[in-house]
């Protein structure tokens, strides 16, 4: 038996918004066995279990009344190599930047867009992770997850994820599935997506002609750095509320009173709008109430000054969508998962 559960575990070191809850009980699993014991202690003992990664996606609004599993699984290996191409699959607990940068250390490239993303290779699929026009979609070959209804592994190729804008079958279906690992096509051979927002300007900045997938990598670390606030200092969860799909009318309505409405027009006609820029317009960036507050250069992230609970950042987050939808008619949703 090697899983430790600990009780009363203060869970502010495991979520990046740094609130401070207890969990009634609280492991970490290193292996497959360990997941596995820690159901079974879940079902003899008749208590939750709530699976974490790194934490930088949750809003924990009170003390958790579960088993609260971290998952820390690592290794990470090739699997299969071919034509240029290689298959990767990395544990569930695998930090996600250091994955990252360990991939371009070996010449492969794939995830350099996806660079200085909080979080774990496990959690990347729950909400198809995306930044810079990468999504985790782009570069995904299968994963291995346990279903906790039956116990049973199973494999997922790329369609049964059922990948969405920040959304997949493992957001759709809660507590049924639990990630192992994850399996990644990379390429040892660069195609680089350089056309969404600054990143092909900074390249030029930074003197970059023929960049790598390494300057592209440095290059989204430098844009994300400036924007968006280190964990470590700040507590945050990135975004706190997904870009907006509405109707083409709806925006074209916005657009007559704001002329600088920042809006993608999708594929199937409707329109996707940048949430940062509504709750900027809103006057809500900066804006702080005690220790809750939204950050002073990106308004689409909500910030923990120290303090703040997880009621007062939901509070907090609360009152920006109803002003939103007054002022807009836009409905925010939000991005973490809340607890
Ligand atoms: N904007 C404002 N004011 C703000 C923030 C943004 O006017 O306070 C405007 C920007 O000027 C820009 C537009 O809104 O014209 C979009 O902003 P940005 O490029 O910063 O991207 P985003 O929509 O705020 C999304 C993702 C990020 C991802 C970036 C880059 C979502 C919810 N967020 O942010 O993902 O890093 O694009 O690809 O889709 C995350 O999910 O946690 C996250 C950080």
């Amino acid at each position: 038996m090697s899983l430790q559960i600990q009780s009363g575990v203060s869970l502010k070191p495991f979520n990046t918004f740094g609130v401070d809850v207890r969990a009634r009980l609280f492991a970490e699993a290193h292996s497959d066995a360990d997941v596995r014991e820690a159901l079974a202690y879940a079902a003899e003992h008749k208590v939750e279990l709530l699976v974490i990664g790194g934490g930088s996606n949750l809003l924990l609004t009170r003390d958790i009344d579960a088993l609260v599993l971290r998952m820390a699984s690592r290794g990470v290996r090739i699997t299969h190599e071919d034509c240029g191409m290689a298959v990767v699959e990395a544990e569930a607990g695998e930090p996600w930047h250091p994955f990252v940068q360990d991939m371009l250390a070996q010449g492969l490239s794939g995830l350099e867009n996806l660079s200085l993303i909080p979080g774990t290779v496990g959690a990347a699929p729950m909400q198809n992770i995306g930044a810079y026009g990468v999504e985790l979609k782009d570069v995904f070959h299968s994963l291995i997850a346990l279903d906790r209804q039956t116990g049973e592994l199973r494999e997922f190729t790329l369609p049964e994820c059922a990948f969405g804008y920040r959304d997949s079958i493992f957001k759709q279906q809660p507590g049924r599935w639990l990630i192992l690992r994850v399996r990644f096509r990379l390429s040892f051979s660069a195609t680089l997506h350089l056309d969404y927002g600054p990143v092909r300007q900074r390249l030029q900045e930074q003197g970059v002609t023929e960049p790598t997938p390494i300057h592209v990598s440095r290059a989204i670390c430098a844009i994300r750095s400036e924007k968006l606030p280190d964990p470590v200092t700040l507590g945050n969860a990135g975004s706190f509320f997904k870009n907006p799909l509405v109707s083409a009318e709806l925006a074209a309505r916005i657009r007559e009173s704001h002329p600088g409405l920042v809006a993608y027009p999708q594929a199937d006609g409707q329109v996707k709008l940048a949430a940062g820029w509504l709750i900027e317009q809103a006057g809500w960036k900066g804006f702080r109430e005690g220790d809750a507050g939204v950050h002073q250069l990106q308004a689409l992230v909500l910030v923990n000054y120290g303090a703040a609970s997880g009621r007062d950042l939901l509070n907090l987050a609360q009152r920006i969508q109803a002003d939103i939808h007054e002022r807009f008619g836009v409905s925010l949703e939000m991005e973490p998962n809340l607890y």
